[in-house]
């Protein structure tokens, strides 16, 4: 049985399916603090299979022990945690607590029920503003944001876990910039309020929603300008996390591996694909930079590619066709659906 914190989240539901499509056993744990139960269902109707969900707080633990309890966790992969970089620098206590006090109750159930493979979602944000691109794992790790500052710290913490106990098996996944969707279009990238990532701005401005798109500077040093992206297809991603979990059953205790394509697309290249492919057009005006952004951000894949066999299949096309696809069939995301069925039973 796999535990899948954050499994309603973006890139948890995404990798639930793909564990669900190769016949895991999978359990969800999620609060729905940025999920909604609609997406619930979804996975079902897109897998025809079923799974376990507990609607917990992972920081609760006397909670969080009876899933433990219930069930024979084999492996856990963790990806709940609140991830908005400016919201982080806003409210630290909120994002220490949250982040820190979430992997470290899931180390404690670890070692009490004898479970010994975790694979965590981290961030190329540990590698901080580095200098150099293609980005390799054995770069300098640093953190500009309290966000960052809590992967890079539970990664600490699992590196010491590591040195401490020689049968746990742990995986750093360093994820580059996912965006994309299901194929089905029927689950997706759903931020709350105005997003603040370029893909969902650029789909709500695709619908109408929002009226143009701000582009955060053009005197970067790239090649038009502005900023470089490793953009990755999230279903890509979520195959990594079950190659990762295949690396894991052969015990080689701590392992960390960029999850990216190691292509750089800049926003004015995204933005072009976009119109391309989907023969809509995406209004925009350059603005001043966002503060805390740098010129370019791409991975250097290979450790991945060698040593799980993984690599990502998906291009920019088609990751900016299966972002609209999501979108277009859900202007309002998933809560409106659920206002619309409320109506319906009334
Ligand atoms: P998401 O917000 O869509 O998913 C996270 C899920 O975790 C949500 O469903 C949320 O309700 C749940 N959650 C948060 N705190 C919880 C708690 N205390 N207890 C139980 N559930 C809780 O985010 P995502 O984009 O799917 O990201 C998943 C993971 O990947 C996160 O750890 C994030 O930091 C990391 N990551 C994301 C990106 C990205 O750009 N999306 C990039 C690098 C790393
Ligand atoms: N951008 C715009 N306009 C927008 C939004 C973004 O021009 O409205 C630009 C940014 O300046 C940047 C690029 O688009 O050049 C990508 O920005 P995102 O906000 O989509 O992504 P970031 O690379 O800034 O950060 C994301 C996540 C972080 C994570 C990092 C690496 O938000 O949590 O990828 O994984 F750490």
């Amino acid at each position: 049985m796999i535990l899948v914190t954050g499994g309603a989240g973006y890139i948890g539901s995404h990798t639930v399916i793909e564990l669900l499509n190769h016949n895991y056993q999978v359990v969800i744990v999620d609060n729905l603090c940025n999920s909604s139960e609609v997406i619930l269902d979804r996975i079902k109707k897109i897998t025809d299979k079923n799974f376990k969900f507990y609607n917990i707080d992972v920081t609760q633990k006397d909670e969080l022990k009876k899933v433990f309890e219930e069930n024979h966790i084999d492996s856990i992969i963790h990806f709940a945690a609140l991830k908005a970089v400016g919201e982080s620098v806003l409210k630290p206590l909120e994002y220490y607590k949250n982040n820190l006090v979430g992997a470290l109750t899931l180390f404690e159930l670890m070692k009490e029920y004898n479970v010994n493979n975790f694979v965590f979602s981290s961030s190329a944000t540990v590698y901080g503003n580095s200098k150099i691109c293609p980005i390799r794992e054995d770069f300098q790790l640093s953190t500009t944001n309290p966000y960052g500052a809590t992967k890079l710290m539970i990664e600490d913490v699992m590196r010491d876990l590591s040195k401490a106990n020689e049968n746990l098996n742990l995986a750093i996944l360093r994820y580059f910039n996912p965006i994309g969707a299901h194929i089905s279009g029927i689950i997706g990238e759903e931020p709350n309020g105005i997003p603040n990532n370029l893909m969902p701005y650029i789909t709500k401005v695709a619908t109408g929603t929002l009226t143009e798109l701000s582009i955060f500077g053009d005197d970067y040093n790239t090649h038009d300008g502005t900023g470089v992206r490793d953009y990755i297809h999230v279903v890509d991603l979520a195959k990594g996390h079950l190659k990762a979990l295949q690396k894991l059953e052969q015990n080689p205790g701590l392992i960390t591996y960029n999850l990216g394509t190691g292509q750089g697309y800049s926003v004015l290249d995204l933005v072009k694909v976009f119109e391309e492919v989907n023969n809509i057009e995406i209004p925009y005006k350059i603005t001043s930079r966002r503060p805390g952004d740098i010129d370019m951000c791409y991975a250097d894949p290979t450790k991945a590619f060698i040593e799980l066999g993984w690599t990502a299949e998906y291009g920019i096309e088609r990751m900016c066709q299966d972002s609209w696809r999501w979108q277009r069939n859900n202007p309002y995301g998933y809560e409106k659906e659920d206002h619309f069925l409320d109506m319906g039973t009334c």
